[in-house]
């Protein structure tokens, strides 16, 4: 072990999101003491603000899983605010870090770092080899300007600070947004909907077989601790499960999971995107992680979670709760 988050005060910058509020879950179910504040307290854009959030609050060990995060909408609607805010949450939190001697960060990017035309599965080295995807390079040149931070401070300062990309998530605290939403939650959105109007068929867009990879939140979470204490390097790590799978079967397995008996169809007259899309984990996988939940399992848990407890932008969570004795 390279450093230990024993009895270190560790801050959780983001811990409202769906990785953050993943990170304090899993944290605190491992007694580790949590420091969070939140946007109303501490704008993350203000250097100033952040300076003195963290002189007061003197935290050892920093997640950044704070970002401007949204869908191809919402990049082509915005993009100076996603490349703004998220080089400042950034610079702002990795440069007070290195101020203030924090003794060890990580800063959390996104698989659309890599080039559009990336050979597959995409290895570390890829970055920066070709142009990036047009529709989200905003928000992609922000976390490319994050990771750079990292590897220069650590260059220039000796800082022990470290940077991971996971690939695409779902989970507890996912934003089902019929606009912002990443493919799980437009899924689950999509087919819990179908069940309750009782529709014969649901379309997805495309042939149905580019592959895809993803991962529960509740093990990004668990891979970025190991990672924390068993990684210290100038080089980012790709953090996937290495399983793939199509975007037909997994259309299968979520209407499997809410329980949607009704007809699934291709709509070939719209676009397929990326053929296939997969991170190459073989690095963090030597360095001895793997992820615990099958796709089905953690499809079911997130789908449990929102009859419980509702889903951002989705159900709420009193019609969560009638619907959840419905269906008992
Ligand atoms: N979701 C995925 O599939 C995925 C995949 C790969 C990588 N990631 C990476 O993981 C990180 C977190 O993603 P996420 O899905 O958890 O996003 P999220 O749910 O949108 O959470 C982002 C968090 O950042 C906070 N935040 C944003 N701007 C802020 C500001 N100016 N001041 C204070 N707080 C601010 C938000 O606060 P509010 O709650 O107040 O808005 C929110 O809690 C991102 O870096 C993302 O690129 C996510």
């Amino acid at each position: 072990m390279t450093y230990s988050l024993h009895k270190k005060r560790i801050w959780v910058a983001g811990h409202n999101g769906m990785v953050g509020s993943a990170l304090v879950r899993k944290l605190t179910k491992c007694g580790h003491e949590v420091l969070t504040v939140g946007r109303d307290t501490l704008d993350l854009t203000n250097q100033s603000q952040v300076n003195d959030w963290i002189a007061q609050n003197k935290p050892e060990a920093v997640f950044l899983s704070a970002a401007k995060v949204g869908g191809i909408y919402a990049n082509s609607t915005y993009p100076a605010t996603f490349l703004y805010d998220n080089i400042q949450i950034a610079a702002n939190i990795i440069h007070a870090a290195y101020q203030q001697k924090i003794e060890k960060l990580m800063f959390l990017g996104s698989s659309c770092i890599y080039p559009k035309e990336s050979s597959q599965p995409m290895r570390e080295e890829y970055l920066l080899t070709g142009a990036l995807e047009p529709t989200n390079e905003w928000y992609a040149i922000a976390k490319i300007a994050g990771i750079k931070l990292c590897e220069a401070y650590r260059k220039q300062h000796g800082a022990d600070f470290i940077s991971v990309m996971p690939t695409n998530l779902y989970g507890p605290g996912d934003n089902y947004h019929l606009e912002n939403s990443h493919v799980p939650a437009a899924f689950i959105r999509r087919f819990h909907e179908a069940k309750e109007a009782n529709k014969s068929s649901v379309a997805i867009w495309g042939t149905g077989t580019p592959l895809r990879e993803f991962m529960y939140v509740d093990d990004l979470a668990d891979a970025c601790i190991f990672t924390m204490e068993n990684y210290s390097d100038h080089s980012f790590l790709n953090i996937g499960t290495g399983k793939e799978i199509s975007i037909l079967d997994f259309a299968n397995l979520v209407a499997k999971t809410v329980g949607y008996k009704g007809e699934i169809t291709i709509d070939t007259t719209r676009p397929d995107g990326t053929m296939r899309k997969l991170m190459d984990s073989s690095k963090l996988k030597a360095l001895g992680w793997c992820p615990s939940y099958t796709l089905e399992e953690g499809l079911k848990m997130t789908y449990d979670d929102i009859l419980v407890n509702g889903g951002k932008n989705f159900l709420e969570n009193v019609g969560a709760k009638k619907m959840q004795v419905k269906n008992a």
